[in-house]
C-alpha cells in the first residue's frame, strides 16, 4: 500500500519506518527542511534505539522516502497519517490544534481518489469531525474518510511498541475505511495484536483516558512514597505488594520525581480542559496534575535538605536530564524544574546525560555540561540521579565517593540500595524508602 506520514517526529518517523518495514511504500513529509535534509543524508534527527538501522534498510529497499513537499507525498496515497505535534496551547492548556488543522488543509488540496486520512496525533474528542469539515470545505469534490488511530508507542522502546502493540485502536464507522486500516495493519494482527474498532470520538478519548490513567498511577505511588518517608515504610515493597494483585499490576508503580515528557503533562491538561468544556470535570486528573506539578520543585527541596538546608555556592552534579532513559527528548523533563529550583536557591549545576545534552542546552542555561558521570561528581557537594539511564546503574561508587567534596547522593529513581550506599560512606537519600535513609 502507499502510505504518507505527515510529520516526521518521534511518532511519524517511527511509524513510517515500521510501516515501510511491513512492506508498504511510505513517504514521510515534514515542513522542517533541516530534518528532511538530514534524513535524506541518512542522519536520524532524534535518538531512538534501532531507528537508524530500520530507516537505513528501508530507504535502501526503496520503500521509505522523505520530502518537504506535501503535494508530492500525498498524491496517490491510500492512507495519509497526520502525525504532527499537538502541544499545550500557551495560556490555557487546551491542545494546540493549529498544526493538525494546517495539515488537514494541505492534505485536502493534494489528495487524489479515495483516501483515508488518519489522525495519529493525540487530539481532543471532536477533532476528527473538524478535520473532516476542513477537508470537505477545501475540496467539496474529494472522496475520503477521516479515521482516528491513536498511537501508544513509548519513546525509548518505540519500534518494539509499534511492531508488537498491546492493541491497535481504529475509530471509524465506515466499512471502506475499516478495510484500508485492516490491510495496513494486517502484519500486526497476524502477530495477535488485537485490532479494536470503535467510533471515532471513542478512539480519540481512549488515548487520553489511557495517558491520564497511567499518570494517575504514577502520581498515586509518588504520594504513597511520601507517606512511606514519614512512617518508615518502603515504597518499593509497597509497590510489589500491591502490584502482584492482577487487578492492579506491577507496571508504572515506580516512585520518582514526578512524570514529565512529551505526552503525559500536555495530555492530562488537555483532558481536563475538554472535560470542563463538556461540563463533566474529571477531578481525579485535576488533582494528579496539581500534585505532579508541585512534586518536581519538592525534589529540589529534598536535595537542599540533603545538603543541610542550603545549596548557595555549592556544586550539584546531576545525572540524567531527559524525561526518561533511551531518548534525547527533553520536553517537560522533571530535570528542568529541579535544576531551575536548585539554581534559584544558588546552586552551581554540573550535568551529564548520555544523549540529551544537545536538547537540554536549548532549555537549560547556565549549566556546565560534562561528558561523564565521574566529571559530574568531581568536586561536587551532592550528586543527584534524576534519570535512570542504565549507564548510571553500575557506577564505580568508590571512585565517585573519593572524588566528591561531600559524599551526598540523592537518588530520585531508587537505583541503589540504602544499606550499600551507607556502607560505602555516602550520605544517601532516595524516594519513599523510610526514615532510616531519608
Ligand atoms: N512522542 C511520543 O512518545 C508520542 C506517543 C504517542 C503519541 N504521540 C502524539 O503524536 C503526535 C506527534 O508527537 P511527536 O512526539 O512525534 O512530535 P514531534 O514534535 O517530534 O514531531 C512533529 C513533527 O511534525 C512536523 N510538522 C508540523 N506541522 C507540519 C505540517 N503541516 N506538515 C508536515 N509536518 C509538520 C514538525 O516539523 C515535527 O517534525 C502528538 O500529538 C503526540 O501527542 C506522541
Amino acid at each position: 500500500m502507499r502510505v504518507t506520514m505527515i510529520g516526521a517526529g518521534y511518532v511519524g518517523l517511527v511509524s513510517g519506518a515500521c510501516f515501510a518495514d511491513f512492506g508498504h511504500t511510505v513517504t514521510c513529509v515534514d515542513t522542517h527542511e533541516g530534518k528532511i535534509a538530514a534524513l535524506k543524508r541518512g542522519e536520524i534527527p532524534i535518538f531512538e534505539p534501532g531507528l537508524d538501522d530500520l530507516v537505513a534498510s528501508n530507504v535502501k529497499a526503496e520503500r521509505l522516502f522523505f520530502t518537504t513537499s506535501l503535494a508530492e507525498g500525498v498524491a496517490d496515497a491510500e492512507a495519509v497519517f497526520i502525525a504532527v505535534g499537538t502541544p499545550s496551547r500557551r495560556g490555557d492548556g487546551h491542545a494546540d490544534l493549529s498544526y493538525v488543522h494546517q495539515a488537514a488543509r494541505d492534505i485536502a488540496s493534494a489528495i487524489n481518489g479515495y483516501t483515508v486520512i488518519v489522525t495519529k496525533s493525540t487530539v481532543p474528542v471532536g477533532t476528527g469531525d473538524e478535520v473532516e469539515r476542513i477537508v470537505r470545505e477545501t475540496r467539496p469534490d474529494a472522496e475520503f474518510s477521516v479515521v482516528s488511530n491513536p498511537e501508544f508507542l513509548r519513546e525509548g522502546a518505540a519500534i518494539i511498541d509499534f511492531k508488537r502493540p498491546d492493541r491497535i485502536v481504529v475509530g471509524t464507522d465506515e466499512e471502506r475505511a475499516k478495510e484500508v486500516m485492516t490491510n495496513l495493519y494486517r502484519p500486526l494482527f497476524l502477530n495477535q495484536s488485537p485490532l479494536l474498532f470503535t467510533s471515532r470520538r471513542t478512539a480519540e478519548l481512549i488515548k487520553y483516558a489511557a495517558n491520564a490513567f497511567l499518570a494517575t498511577k504514577i502520581t498515586f505511588i509518588n504520594e504513597i512514597s511520601d507517606l512511606c518517608e514519614k512512617v518508615g515504610g518502603n515504597v518499593q515493597d509497597v509497590a510489589r505488594g500491591i502490584g502482584l494483585d492482577n487487578r492492579i499490576g506491577s507496571k508504572f508503580l515506580h516512585a520518582g520525581p514526578g512524570y514529565g515528557g512529551s505526552c503525559f503533562p500536555k495530555d492530562t491538561l488537555a483532558l481536563i480542559k475538554t472535560a470542563q468544556d463538556y461540563d463533566a470535570p474529571i477531578r481525579i486528573v485535576e488533582t494528579v496534575v496539581s500534585v505532579n506539578d508541585q512534586r518536581k520543585r519538592a525534589m529540589a527541596r529534598k536535595v537542599i535538605a540533603a545538603l543541610g538546608g542550603s545549596v548557595r555556592g555549592k556544586t550539584v552534579g546531576v545525572l540524567g536530564l531527559t524525561f526518561k532513559p533511551n531518548t534525547d527528548d527533553m520536553r517537560d523533563a522533571p530535570s528542568i524544574a529541579i535544576i531551575t529550583a536548585l539554581q534559584d536557591a544558588g546552586a552551581i549545576i554540573r550535568a551529564h546525560d548520555p544523549e540529551g545534552v544537545e536538547q537540554a542546552k536549548l532549555v537549560l542555561g547556565n549549566v556546565d555540561y560534562v561528558d561523564s558521570p565521574y566529571q559530574a561528581a568531581d568536586g561536587a557537594d551532592a550528586l543527584v540521579i534524576v534519570t535512570e539511564w542504565d549507564a548510571f546503574r553500575a557506577l564505580d561508587l568508590k571512585r565517585i565517593q573519593s572524588m566528591m567534596a561531600q559524599p551526598v547522593v540523592v537518588d530520585l529513581r531508587n537505583i541503589y540500595r540504602p544499606e550499600e550506599m551507607a556502607a560505602l560512606g555516602f550520605k544517601y537519600s532516595s524516594v519513599g524508602r523510610g526514615l532510616a535513609d531519608a
